[in-house]
């Protein structure tokens, strides 16, 4: 039995081949499995060249919002005489998500690979690891590899020898979810409160300090030094046939009501029915699935018919009306209040609010109070045309998409689970609770 299950024989484990291996944590460990290789070889390379091969393959951000990593990289002009900086994205507070946490847990040196390949590519000397002011062990291992990284002159002002400068520093949060907001992030980074900022300018012309910034998740960093080992055609191998635009693998999350949750590493395009029912068990003991919230809490949830038809990509999850997003994958069985979910989630997203936009401050907290009426059974009919007005009134107009990512979850549940959005209404009461209190 290995980590915290033994690998299904469908899952394709490249990031996570040794999570549970204890001996991968450390320098040695860490070499002996074929670590830095990749970074020594970037080295020899141009950056551009780097660039180039990372284009090639066709990843794509793990943050969630799926944009090209390479074509992010290229925005970086070299030769500009400006300092340029990485910024490693290690805040994962999106409820569901808890991956990126995990590659750091286990293969931290992994992840350090992947942001000195990364910060040589941009023409950066320095790269910075933002992590989540929670994330205690995390944090322990994160800090511990780069000292062993910086003591063995892996990473430092003569990288591998080379006497390239490229080093790496890991940064605490202290624990706010807007702080994984790219610009939020680097305000934080630099001691101010963690607000996000109006773009333009974007951070490859002006972010962290001013100066030009890239920013990237855990996982997506992570997966370059295999790129680098192994190739982009072999990374673009790992699609669907008739989708060329998701590449490679895909660590997802799983939660809730589900047989077997945990860390799953599948290639896109994986078939969502089988990932749910093979993979991760089905359903717990007599209960059946109600909906799949895929990508993280922010994006659209599915009812069952257009989860099990979807495909675990990014065109895929559109295609069933919902995003990839962080893969943070949040499962819900027949005897859960969906009313009762969508307000906890309004209720996260009012708490974090950074109540910097109008439309957040006051729409995240009256979409919370009105869903918790609802709950309480003391909500009215009229109240779900409020709440699709507010949420209008959320989406599109904000300076980052947290306001949208609270509106998002409650659209698609009243439109798709009305009756139980009546029944409350209508019966004065929670029927999910009546029910178990019977
Ligand atoms: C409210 C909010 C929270 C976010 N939290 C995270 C996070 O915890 N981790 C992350 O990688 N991206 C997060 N993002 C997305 C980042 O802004 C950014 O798109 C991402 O880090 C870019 O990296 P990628 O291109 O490698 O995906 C968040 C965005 C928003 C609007």
């Amino acid at each position: 039995m290995g980590y915290p299950h033994a690998p299904h024989p469908r899952e394709t484990t490249v990031l996570s081949k040794y999570f549970g291996d204890r001996d991968a944590i450390g320098l040695d460990g860490w070499r002996k499995r074929g670590g830095y290789v990749a970074f020594e070889k970037a080295l020899g390379m141009t950056p551009a060249e780097i660039v180039g091969v990372v284009k090639d393959s066709g990843l794509r951000g793990r943050g969630g919002a799926g944009f090209p990593t390479g074509l992010k990289w290229s925005f970086m002009k070299p030769g500009d005489g400006k300092p340029h900086y990485l910024c490693c994205n290690a805040d994962e507070s999106e409820p569901g998500t808890f991956k990126d946490r995990e590659i750091m847990r286990w293969t931290p040196h992994a992840l350090i690979e992947g942001c000195a390949i990364g910060a040589y590519a941009i023409g950066a000397e320095t790269a910075y690891i933002y992590i989540r002011g929670e994330f205690t062990e995390p944090l322990e291992r994160m800090e511990a590899a780069v000292r062993e990284a910086r003591a063995a002159g892996v990473i430092g002002p003569n990288a591998m020898g080379t006497g390239k400068r490229v080093d790496v520093w890991v940064h605490k949060g202290a624990g706010a979810y807007i702080c994984g907001e790219e610009t939020a992030l680097m305000n934080s980074l630099e001691g101010r409160r963690g607000n996000p900022r109006i773009k333009p300018p974007f951070p490859a012309v002006a972010g962290v300090f001013g100066q030009p910034t890239t920013i990237n998740n855990v996982e997506t960093l992570a997966a370059v030094p295999h790129i680098l080992n192994n190739g982009a055609e072999w990374y673009k191998k790992m699609a669907r046939a008739d989708n060329p635009k998701s590449t490679g693998t895909k660590l997802w999350s799983v939660c809730g009501n589900i047989a077997r949750p945990g860390n799953y590493e599948v290639e896109m395009g994986f078939p969502f029915k089988d990932f749910l029912y093979d993979l991760c068990g089905g359903p717990p003991p007599g209960r059946k699935f109600k909906a799949v919230i895929p990508g993280g809490s922010s994006v659209p949830i599915m009812n069952m018919e257009e989860a099990e038809a979807a495909l675990m990509d990014y065109e895929g999850m559109v295609a069933k009306g919902s995003m990839l997003g962080s893969a943070g994958c949040i499962v819900i069985d027949d005897a859960q209040c969906m009313v009762k979910q969508i307000a906890r989630l309004a209720r996260f997203y009012a708490h974090e609010s950074c109540a910097q936009c109008t439309q957040c401050r006051e729409g995240t907290a009256w979409a919370t109070k009105i869903m918790e009426r609802i709950e309480a059974g003391e909500g009215t009919m009229a109240d779900l045309d409020t709440l699709l007005e507010i949420g209008d009134n959320m989406t599109g107009k904000t300076i980052c998409v947290l306001s949208d990512s609270c509106a998002v979850p409650i659209a698609s549940g009243i439109q798709k689970w009305r009756d139980e959005f009546e029944a409350h209404i209508k019966g004065k009461r929670c029927p999910f609770r009546a029910a178990a209190a019977a």
